[in-house]
């Protein structure tokens, strides 16, 4: 299952490399880029940079702040929440390539003293209990089936009454998801719960859930104008630069899959 997961997202090599390569090719200067000019390949969920930044703010940060990412992805949102707060934020994702690229692309952009990354699985963390302030997690758990692990794991590593903010990917009630999309080719690697499981599995873990915003309508139009987006001027670097050329289907049942209410975006803040 882990394989099939990280061969879905990273198979074709340096990602660092391609991205770089396309942002030249578009005229950017490597050396003096900056956190939002990275956004359109590195804040891989629905609603991009701007749903970071208000899981950011509901955490309740300060410069002291040890955050971790849960399923870090190339890295944007730990260089967001770290650059938006002054804190330090240690991401970690199944995919080692993913890694690789979130360490480079922070030594662009100046933050490499401030993020850490490193490869793991989010269901057996490798950290002591209490070792964070708070948590974030951004679209992971549609590619995990032992969410029950995964949350106990967070809950564990978070010191008591820290932060944790769940923003994924849910089931809807329009039935059943249109494939391929950007977490899954094919249905035996995505494992959405419902909003309603999802509230039990969070209080099972040992969270209180402080606060539900269900934000569909807002990806639904965020999804649609990255589709229009995709088919007239894409920016330099996109999804595709690491999905390939699936991703524009992708986006299309996305689309789809938002305005049939085959899927729901929602996000959980919570208290350990
Ligand atoms: C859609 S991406 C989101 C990345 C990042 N959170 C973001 O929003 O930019 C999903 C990420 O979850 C990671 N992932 C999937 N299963 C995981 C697991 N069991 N443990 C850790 N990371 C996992 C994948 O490697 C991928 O980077």
């Amino acid at each position: 299952m882990a394989e099939a997961v990280t061969t879905h997202y990273a198979g074709n090599g340096d990602l660092a490399a391609a991205i770089a390569q396309r942002l030249r090719r578009a005229g950017k200067d490597i050396a003096a880029l900056r956190t939002s000019d990275l956004a359109s390949v590195d804040e891989f969920h629905i609603r991009g940079r701007a749903a970071t930044l208000e899981l950011g703010l509901a955490l309740g940060l300060d410069a002291a702040s040890h955050v971790l990412d849960v399923g870090s992805g190339l890295g944007g949102p730990a260089r967001t929440i770290a650059e938006a707060h002054g804190c330090r934020v240690t991401g970690i994702d199944l995919t080692q390539a993913f890694c690789d690229a979130a360490t480079v692309l922070s030594d662009w952009v100046g933050l490499g003293d401030r993020v850490a990354f490193r490869q793991g699985d989010a269901t057996a963390l490798p950290f002591d209990d209490d070792s964070f302030d708070a948590a974030v997690t951004i679209h992971v758990a549609m590619n995990i089936a032992a969410k029950d692990r995964m949350y106990a794991e967070a809950r564990r590593v978070l010191k008591p009454g820290g932060r944790f903010a769940v923003y994924d990917v849910l089931q809807g009630e329009g039935g059943s998801v249109h494939y391929p999309v950007p977490w899954a080719r094919e249905p035996s690697i995505s494992h959405l719960a419902t909003p309603a499981e999802m509230e039990g599995l969070l209080k099972e873990a040992g969270f209180g859930i402080e606060a539900v915003s269900d934000s569909t309508e807002e990806s639904q139009a965020w999804f649609e104008a990255m589709a229009s987006r995709m088919a007239t001027s894409p920016p330099a670097v996109t999804f595709q630069t690491f999905l390939g050329e699936d991703f524009p289907l992708m986006a299309r049942n996305q689309v789809a899959n938002l305005r049939e209410r085959r899927i729901r975006t929602v996000t959980y803040i919570c208290r350990a």
